[in-house]
């Protein structure tokens, strides 16, 4: 079993479940890990993933080995018959399958080029260590989706609401970089597996890769968005249409207090303060970034747990 997209789950609710009770009781499965270990490979920098995740494997009573590869391993080769004359030392072929000896699961972390879209959307990286490892493979954010977070907001959402079928909206922010689309991806799958109302706000030219928003309802109006919003989860993300561009940054668009009412505010982290949401958010009740983070650490047990199982 891989745990590669949102798409893996096959019953969001029973997961939801799952991951309260582990929540409840992180020890419980303390035996199921023993002497396993788990490889988690480091294309790009990370807070809440790289620390979430081992901790989560250390509640599995398994031993996390972290790497940061684009840093401290030979520069990996990933094209197919490549004249490795150029700066990569290792092909993914061998790079893989040597982990793979070491490792009973390997957790993998690689960004997009955003300029590349053809390549980002083969997800080269992910796609190749599912191909050539010899064990379970978990995306810790690969080019096109993050399914560890999404399976989060899901849980935040179920254990947050108070109302069988919130309202939920998610908000494109601005930034000053170009972002992934990869959060954004994974939030919209998530939610289309739930049963709340869910719409996304976005300014023209923003929208997300139609083939996975489908019949979401998309708006270019924030404040029509937002009416009887429960959920505000916001997210910036780089153009998609013209990939990787940064067309718009209208402060106009910024989360404040008084555009979310009643509603609660959610983010992945990292956030930047008063450029995507004004502190005033973040600093109040309203703001569950922090219970969302506290939450990284039962999707990714719940991933794990499911997955040694699979492998006993
Ligand atoms: N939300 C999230 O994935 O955080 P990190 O990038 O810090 O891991």
């Amino acid at each position: 079993m891989n745990y590669i997209s949102i798409q893996d789950i096959d019953d969001i609710n029973a997961w939801i479940e799952a991951a309260k009770a582990i929540k409840s009781n992180p020890l419980g499965d303390v035996e199921l890990g023993k002497h396993k270990t788990l490889g988690l490979l480091f294309f790009n920098s990370s807070l809440r993933t790289r620390l979430s995740t081992q901790k989560a494997a250390l509640n599995l009573g398994m031993n996390p080995i972290v790497m940061n590869v684009s840093g401290d391993a030979w520069g990996i080769e990933f094209g197919d018959g490549t004249v490795m004359n150029g700066n990569t030392a290792e092909h993914i072929k061998e790079a893989a399958a040597v982990v793979s000896q070491y490792c009973d699961i390997i957790a993998v972390r690689a960004f997009p080029t955003l300029t590349d879209k053809a390549k980002d959307e083969s997800e080269q990286v992910l796609n190749a260590f599912a191909k050539y490892a010899s064990v379970p493979i978990v995306n810790m954010e690969s080019a096109t989706g993050h399914p560890l977070q999404g399976l989060t907001d899901a849980l935040t959402i179920s254990e947050y609401t108070t109302k069988p079928r919130p309202k939920v909206v998610l908000s494109w922010a601005p930034h000053v970089k170009a972002l992934p689309h990869a959060v954004g991806n994974s939030f919209v799958e998530a939610m289309q597996k739930m049963d709340v109302e869910f719409v996304i706000a976005n300014p023209e030219g923003y929208n997300l890769n139609p083939e996975i928003t489908k019949d979401t309802p998309i708006y270019h109006n924030q404040a029509e968005a937002f009416i009887g919003a429960d959920f505000v989860y916001t997210k910036n993300w780089s153009s998609y249409e013209d990939y990787g561009q940064i067309k718009n940054t209208d402060p106009n668009w910024m989360i404040t207090n008084e555009k979310l009412g009643h509603a609660k505010f959610m983010h992945c982290l990292p956030v930047r303060r008063n450029v995507v949401v004004e502190d005033a958010v973040l600093d109040s009740d309203a703001s569950l970034v922090i219970q969302q983070a506290n939450n990284r650490t039962y999707a990714a047990q719940l991933v794990l747990k499911k997955i040694l199982e699979d492998l006993q």
